[in-house]
């Protein structure tokens, strides 16, 4: 009994005590919930998060001086353009084969506007045999694997509401034949949601209302699990990071890590030419000298829109969430005890009304904190952004329908394999729009790119379903 005064004390010293409210009526599995997750916040970054939130107007805008363009990699278009891509190829190959790079996905999001039931990486995408996103990276992976006769450690950060989910269903698809050791799954960190006056909000009598922390959380996840330790032990020196949602991801991507290695940064970014002003992408730019990302809804309509005299725009580069770390950078990081910022997003927060009934609110009525990993730019000493094409690289599912949705992103992939199926030789049926009418599935362990594609020497195998190649 004393214990639970102890913690009504301490609680009630923070203005927390609320969250105690039912404790008498739980039942003792109920109460150990409570005092188990209770026992796991971090008091400290809750007062911080409070800080923060007084301080904020609630918007999570923060651009803190004028925005400058960055200098970009660009996709090569002349002669000695191309050579450096090709030198950067062979290096970031070089690297793989030898064992020092490995993948990392951050796969903790909840997935809120896509509307599905469950882990993302568990949407099925393939056009004919929907294949999952965790397919399709982790194929991605051991094709190059089976390429370089290397191992490429496979990092995979969840949320504590995925982490189970995600490992099951890697276990019950046998980790796509790729060795089962070299997967590591985490989780990140959650941190409780907060009402527009610091309260912590109940979601279930015995339970308190916690949202992952971002992916920024990664750096955080990384120190408490030890994998810095981990890396040091496979011999990794350099990470490949990638989101969950893109299909087209040209996951460890050899000329994106050799120019990292080439330009001496220790923090790298992808990015794409943005389809229009207005694409809700990430922009890469330097405020008052630092290197940084900010948010597209952080843009004025006058920056989005903005032109170079050759009519492009001149915030163009839209980040794409693909990043390449140096492992030692992150090492830095921790060693200086570095944090990232906190970002606030204004949610609608599910909670235990005062008269013990769950509300669901229309309108957003609380505040969730998270880290961005790019925030991590400026504390990087040399960064690289590098432009990619969208067509083999990008095309996320985010939403349920419209833009950048599951229709898309196959569609996508038709015409990514459609080009392939065209310069072999097939014939491939398009519409007015040039998008490609056949169904069309290529494994990544039977074809990578088009030039392995082509040197496969593929036969003609279409049936009614479309065209699949294992
Ligand atoms: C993100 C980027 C945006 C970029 C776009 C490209 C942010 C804030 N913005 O937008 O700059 O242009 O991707 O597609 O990131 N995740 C976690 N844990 C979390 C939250 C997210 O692991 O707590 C993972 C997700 O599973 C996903 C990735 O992070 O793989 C990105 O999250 P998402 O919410 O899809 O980012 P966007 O807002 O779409």
């Amino acid at each position: 009994m004393d214990k639970i005064k102890n913690l009504y004390d301490k609680l009630k010293a923070i203005s927390q005590e609320h969250v105690l409210k039912y404790y008498d009526e739980l039942k003792e599995e109920e109460r150990q919930l409570l005092l188990n997750q209770l026992s796991r916040i971090d008091f400290d970054l809750l007062r911080q998060c409070n800080i923060l939130l007084k301080k904020s107007d609630g918007s999570g805008h923060y651009i803190p001086g004028t925005l400058e363009p960055m200098k970009v990699v660009t996709l090569p278009k002349t002669e000695s353009e191309k050579k450096e891509y090709e030198k950067a190829f062979n290096i970031g190959e070089k690297l793989i084969s030898e064992g020092k790079v490995g993948s990392i996905l951050v796969a903790g999001g909840q997935g809120t506007r896509l509307g599905f039931d469950g882990p993302k990486g568990t949407f099925p995408v393939g056009p004919i045999t929907d294949r999952s996103l965790f397919q399709y990276h982790t194929e991605k992976i051991l094709a190059r694997e089976k390429k370089l006769n290397a191992a490429i450690p496979f990092y995979i950060m969840t949320s504590e509401l995925n982490y189970l989910q995600t490992k099951d269903f890697f276990k019950q698809h046998r980790y796509f034949k790729k060795e089962k050791d070299s997967f590591v799954f985490f989780a990140q960190g959650m941190l409780p949601a907060l009402s527009a006056e610091g309260k912590m909000y109940l979601s279930d009598k015995f339970k308190i209302s916690v949202a992952p922390d971002g992916h920024g959380g990664l750096l955080r996840a990384l120190f408490v699990n030890r994998l810095l330790d981990d890396m040091q032990k496979r011999g990794v020196e350099y990470l490949y990071y990638f989101q969950v949602d893109s299909p087209l991801a040209n996951v460890c991507d050899p000329a994106f890590i050799g120019y990292h290695v080439l330009k001496n940064a220790e923090m790298s970014a992808k990015t794409v030419y943005k389809r229009g002003p207005y694409e809700s992408l990430g922009n890469i730019g330097k405020v008052n000298g630092k290197n940084v990302v900010i948010e597209y809804s952080e843009l004025t309509r006058k920056e989005m829109e903005e032109r170079n005299p050759d009519g492009r725009l001149r915030f163009g580069q839209g980040s794409i969430g693909i990043h390449v770390f140096s492992v030692n950078f992150f090492r830095r990081l921790h060693d200086k005890k570095q944090d990232l910022p906190y970002h606030i997003a204004h949610k609608r927060i599910p909670y235990i009304d005062a008269a013990g009934n769950l509300v669901q609110p229309v309108e957003p009525n609380g505040y969730k904190f998270e880290q961005f990993i790019f925030d991590a730019f400026p504390f990087a000493k040399k960064i690289m952004v590098f432009e990619t094409d969208r067509k083999k690289d990008f095309s996320p599912i985010k939403n349920k329908d419209g833009f950048d949705s599951p229709q898309t992103a196959r569609q996508d992939l038709c015409n990514q394999f459609g080009n392939w199926l065209g310069k072999a030789g097939f014939h491939v049926k398009r519409d007015s729009n040039g998008n490609v009418l056949d169904k069309i599935e290529i494994s990544p362990l039977f074809a990578l790119d088009e030039k392995e594609f082509h040197n496969r020497k593929p036969k003609p195998n279409g049936n009614k379903d479309g065209y699949l190649f294992e």
